[in-house]
């Protein structure tokens, strides 16, 4: 059997293979309310039917201060649970496991409303400049954290992921680039490390579930993290008890990358490797056969999927006619399988 379809477990959730839904905003809460609607439903509970493994949803804010544009989808309010719950339901009802990134979109948020980073630095000239966080903002972003894990629990997420990419927030304190604090936040990677690493504990005391996390694994700028930082980091991450890095890249500071198929795998593999816990790879992975390769040679443990998927609901039904597999399909569908 190609492994790509094998089981994994993750503390006591079983994912029935390895491919995921990658985090996808879709800024389509029309309310501005963060509110789960229609179009999620069917959007998230598609890709179940598809067959995808892990469901995981788009970027999620734990404050509404923390949302990137005001069509976010949010768990900052103890009334986002019920859509949460039900959209779960839908989605677990054809065998696939959820997961939530939850989100805080730091200087990177698009809102009428103060924004707010590390250092008042400004992303670029079409961004606003954000108010630099005093310490009691910090901690009151921390248990905006603890509480939406709690409201994640209620609302029956198999696993969260907590969004450290991309130059949002938490990625904003981990980068030299965007941290320039002289308190115990600023400074050292040990210090950098700090917000995330008081996120973690706070959101244990309310999450026993599988941690995941989702980092930038390079910064494309000079100054900026360097590998051997992500290993740092992923080590921290490991003893602190989480269960798999997702390799992600870029969006710190506006910089021109140059993709290519699997162009974020080498990073993943070598944090797998080094800092010795699970991996997600992503990034233009579009085929069977390169998932597989992935899987097979232990470059990373989970295959997250993002644009092919958009493309095409049912790709592990694709990858598997590819791999020569075949995969069972939801029962009204079996005629034309
Ligand atoms: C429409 C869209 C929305 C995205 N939103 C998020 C998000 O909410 N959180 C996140 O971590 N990445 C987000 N990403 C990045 C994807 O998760 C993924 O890392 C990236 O698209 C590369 O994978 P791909 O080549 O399979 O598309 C988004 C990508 C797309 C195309």
């Amino acid at each position: 059997m190609a492994k790509l379809f094998s089981p994994i477990n993750f503390k006591n959730v079983t994912l029935k293979n390895r491919i995921v839904m990658a985090p996808m905003c879709m800024y389509s809460c029309n309310q501005e309310d963060g509110k789960v609607t229609p179009f999620h439903v069917t959007h998230y509970t598609s890709r179940a039917v598809g067959q995808v493994g892990l469901i995981m949803l788009e970027a999620t804010a734990v404050q509404p201060e923390g949302r990137i544009s005001s069509q976010d989808l949010g768990i900052w309010d103890d009334d986002h649970v019920e859509g949460l719950t039900d959209l779960n339901r839908q989605i677990h009802h054809y065998g696939s496991k959820t997961a939530i990134q939850l989100a805080h979109a730091g200087r990177k948020a698009q809102l009428d409303s103060n924004i707010f980073a590390p250092s008042a630095l400004a992303f670029n000239d079409s961004y606003k400049t954000p108010q630099q966080m005093t310490v009691e903002d910090i901690k009151e972003t921390i248990e905006a954290f603890k509480a939406a894990s709690k409201r994640a629990k209620q609302a029956n997420f198999d696993i969260i992921e907590l969004h450290a990419a991309h130059g949002y927030l938490i990625n904003q304190f981990l980068s030299p680039l965007t941290n320039i604090r002289e308190d115990s936040y600023g400074g050292s990677r040990e210090n950098r490390y700090r917000l995330l690493e008081e996120i973690i504990s706070a959101v244990k005391q309310a999450w026993d579930g599988p941690l995941f996390v989702r980092i930038s694994t390079d910064e494309y700028a000079e100054g900026g993290n360097s590998l051997e930082d992500f290993v740092y980091f992923s080590r921290r991450m490991r003893e602190q008890g989480i269960e798999l890095i997702d390799c992600s890249s870029g969006g710190v500071v506006p910089a021109s990358i140059s993709v290519y198929p699997g162009y974020q795998l080498p990073r993943c593999e070598t944090i797998r490797k080094e800092a010795n816990i699970s991996t997600g790879a992503v990034g233009l992975i579009t085929t069977g056969v390169q998932a597989e390769e992935i899987i097979q040679n232990e470059r990373a443990d989970l295959i997250f999927l993002a644009r092919a998927l958009l493309r095409d609901p049912y790709w592990p039904r694709t990858a598997a006619t590819e791999l020569n597999e075949k995969l069972s399909a939801p029962k009204q569908y079996e005629r034309g399988w």
